[in-house]
């Protein structure tokens, strides 16, 4: 949209994380958007180097609108599938209804299309705005797991800190070689993200198994979600509740629970936000599915 931009002076930039300044401008922008502040990931390392971000910049170097991509590979009913993701898509309020947000949206999926991605999946609370390109809702359940036979336990439960560097170090390394929570629908690969949630949510708790899969929970007394699991190998929902050492009166599963070795029954996620998915290997997505929390984006 030359016109636009040109009466404006807003200038199109791509893959700018590696300017600190236009970098800032993408946090303030999500910061002013939605409450939240990615600038913690720097902590950690910084943002996914996956992302593919487009934004517009003001003459001041304000980032007015913003639309990310970036890499969240995904392993579907047992075949590893090249996914993109897309996030971080705000305009500012007095640059609304010009169609900004269309032209950002437009490049991105221009860009993912190009590189062969065969998946693109978001997360909104705005499903019309990409039912329009060909995005459809996949509804997602909670499973309900029936109480397991807990064991003596085995293995050593350990509370970790994301504030700790060894804690730390540990988690960065189970979530680059886990094994994926789930064969039927989950992340195979996602860090920053991962993280970032731990961070956002102080009520979830990151305990380790015997340093081979780091546990991600809640419990409220009465309810334990379990959010995710990055490990080696996924152990048994027995070997997990007899090693966290808690009694609760329910448990839900927050992803495909295929590798827990447990029954459950299903129960309708009523989130924020929808998941949708769009491209070719969309209709192998089949059966019910729950996107981690961990790996929400
Ligand atoms: C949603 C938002 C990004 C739209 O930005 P924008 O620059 O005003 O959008 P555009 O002018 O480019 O409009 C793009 C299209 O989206 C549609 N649209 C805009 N806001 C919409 C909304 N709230 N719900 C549904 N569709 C919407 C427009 O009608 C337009 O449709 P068209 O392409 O068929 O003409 C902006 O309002 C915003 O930042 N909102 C707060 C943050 C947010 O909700 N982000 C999206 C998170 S998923």
């Amino acid at each position: 949209m030359p016109g636009l931009v040109q009466a404006h002076e807003l200038t199109l930039r791509q893959d700018y994380f590696g300017d600190s300044a236009a970098w800032k401008g993408l946090v303030d922008l999500l910061q002013d958007t939605f409450s939240i502040d990615v600038a913690i990931q720097d902590r950690f390392g910084g943002p996914d180097p996956t992302s593919m971000p487009f934004g517009y910049f003001d003459g001041d170097g304000r980032c007015v609108a913003n639309f990310s991509a970036f890499s969240m590979p995904l392993i579907v009913n047992g075949r590893v599938i090249k996914a993109a993701g897309y996030q971080s898509g705000a305009v500012r309020p007095e640059w609304r209804g010009r169609g900004l947000y269309r032209d950002l949206m437009q490049r991105a999926f221009a860009r993912t299309a190009t590189e062969g991605y065969e998946l693109d999946i978001l997360l909104t609370d705005k499903p019309a705005l990409y039912e329009r390109y060909g995005f459809r809702s996949l509804p997602q359940h909670v499973f309900v797991a029936r109480m397991p036979t807990l064991q003596k336990s085995g293995s050593t439960a350990r509370q970790l800190s994301l504030e700790a560097p060894d804690d730390l170090r540990l988690v960065r390394a189970l979530l680059q070689n886990r094994q994926p929570v789930s064969a039927q629908f989950a992340v195979v690969r996602q860090m920053e993200m991962f993280l970032l949630n731990a961070c956002f949510n102080s009520a979830i708790r990151l305990t380790a198994l015997s340093d081979n899969a780091v546990i991600a929970w809640t419990f409220d007394g009465e309810t334990l979600w379990l959010l995710d699991i990055a490990g080696t190998t996924i152990p048994p929902l027995a070997t997990i509740l007899s090693a966290l050492d808690v009694e609760p009166d329910r448990i839900e599963i927050c992803f495909s629970p295929d590798r827990l070795d447990c029954d459950v029954s299903l129960q309708p996620y009523e989130g924020y936000t929808v998941l949708m998915a769009r491209g070719k290997a969309a209709d192998e997505i089949a059966g019910p599915l729950m996107l981690s929390p961990m790996a929400e984006f």
